[in-house]
Order: structure tokens, then C-alpha cells, then sequence
């Protein structure tokens, strides 16, 4: 009998296989593999609280990679041999994906080989909000589940849990940003059904809010 753990991961497996690699190829864009994340130092945790806050002005600066590879790795990163992960989540079973949408396409953070996977070739940061920065900041995280992956519970509890695990992640980011000199701000401005749409999810899977990162205007 498969452990939680080992049907976790097969279930990962095959939902990557089966949605990923179909729109990478169609598109011929190849996935970008990120620098090794820095796991220590910056600002202590303290100072990070002080320094947390929700920015909404960005200037258009393109996060250096390494950079956008220790975002990624502090939001939802594997943190333990076990493969767990840097926010806790509802029942060890894996429900958020984290997208990153960029001015080049929307990628798919994959923290085991810590590569982002080309999911859209296409610009849609302006669709990921309500609010006019978005379409200008360099990352707008969107963060989608895996509805499919909590057929035991109702579609409330399966957005509720699937809410409180996108926060977790959510004020990682915020912490990460406000230790680095970044800007955040996480987001539920948006118009979903376009989101969903556009950003061409399996059936079953949903945005739950979104996340604007990048450096502060001015
Ligand atoms: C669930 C949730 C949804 C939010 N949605 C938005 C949003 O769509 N747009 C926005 O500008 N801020 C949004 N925020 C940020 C809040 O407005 C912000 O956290 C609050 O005003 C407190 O400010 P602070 O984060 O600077 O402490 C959201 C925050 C949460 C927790």
C-alpha cells in the first residue's frame, strides 16, 4: 500500500507529465534551470517582520536570476531531505503550484530540480490583477491548486485549505522580499475566470490569489 508520501508523489508526477510538457512543446521553449538557491544569510527574521509590507508601485527591473531562484526556493522550496518544503501544507499532500509570470512567458517553479518550466510563451502579467502595476513589475507569482488532489472534501474545504496553504507561501514571499530590499504584495484583485482562462489549467486546478514581487519604484 502506497504511503501518503509516495502517492503524493505519483500523483506530481503524472499531473506534470500530463499538462507540462504538451504546452512546452508546442511552444519549442526550452525550461530554465535556476541558480542554486542561497539558503542563508540575509536580514534576520526580526528585521524581516519589521521591514514586511505590502508595496504597490514597482519599477520595471528584471529580477537577476539568482535572485528569482532564492524568491522561488523561500516561497515553496524542498527544505529537508524528505522533500518537504519551506511552508507547511494541508494533509502532506501537495495541492499549491507556484507559476511564475514574467515578461517572457509563465513558467512552473519545479523546486526538486529547482527549474522553471515553460508553461505559456505569452506576456500575461497585466491579466494576473485588477490593479495597473501588475502589468509592469518584473514577477507576478500566481499560485493555482490542484483541486483534483482534495476529492475528499468539498469544494469549500478544498478552497479553504487550498487558501491557507497559498498563504503560507504567500508571507514567505513577503518575508524573503522585505529581507532583500524587494517589494510584495499578495493578491486577490483579479479577475478570476479571465485568470483561469488564459492561463490554460487543467480542469480541476484554480487560482487561488496572486503575488506582485520586484524592486520598489523610485
Ligand atoms: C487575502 C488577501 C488579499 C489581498 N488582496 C489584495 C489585492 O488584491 N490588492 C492589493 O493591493 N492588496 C491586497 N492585499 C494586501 C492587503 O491590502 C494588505 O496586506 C493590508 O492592507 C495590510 O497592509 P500591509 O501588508 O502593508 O501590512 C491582500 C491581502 C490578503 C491577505
Amino acid at each position: 500500500m502506497l504511503t501518503r508520501r509516495q502517492a503524493n508523489a505519483g500523483l506530481l508526477a503524472s499531473a506534470t507529465a500530463a499538462t507540462v510538457p504538451a504546452l512546452a512543446a508546442a511552444q519549442e521553449v526550452k525550461a530554465i534551470t535556476l541558480p542554486t538557491p542561497r539558503n542563508d544569510g540575509g536580514q534576520s527574521l526580526l528585521t524581516a517582520l519589521k521591514l514586511r509590507r505590502s508595496t504597490r508601485e514597482y519599477s520595471d527591473h528584471k529580477l537577476p536570476p539568482q535572485v528569482l531562484s532564492d524568491l522561488l526556493w523561500a516561497a515553496f522550496g524542498i527544505n529537508r531531505p524528505s522533500g518537504d518544503r519551506t511552508a507547511p501544507y494541508w494533509r502532506h499532500i501537495m495541492v499549491i503550484d507556484v507559476y511564475a509570470a514574467m515578461d517572457n512567458g509563465v513558467w512552473l517553479y519545479e523546486p526538486k530540480t529547482h527549474m522553471l518550466l515553460p508553461h505559456l510563451a505569452d506576456d500575461i502579467r497585466a491579466a494576473t490583477g485588477l490593479q495597473d502595476f501588475v502589468g509592469t513589475a518584473a514577477l507576478n507569482l500566481v499560485y493555482v491548486a490542484h483541486g483534483e488532489r482534495m476529492s475528499d472534501v468539498s469544494p469549500e474545504d478544498r478552497r479553504l485549505y487550498a487558501s491557507v496553504d497559498t498563504g503560507f507561501i504567500g508571507q514567505n514571499v513577503y518575508l524573503f522580499c522585505a529581507s532583500e530590499g524587494l517589494a510584495s504584495v499578495f493578491r486577490a484583485a483579479i479577475d478570476y475566470a479571465r485568470l483561469n482562462r488564459l492561463t490554460r489549467l487543467p480542469e480541476q486546478q484554480f487560482v487561488t490569489f496572486a503575488q506582485t514581487a520586484g524592486y520598489p519604484r523610485g
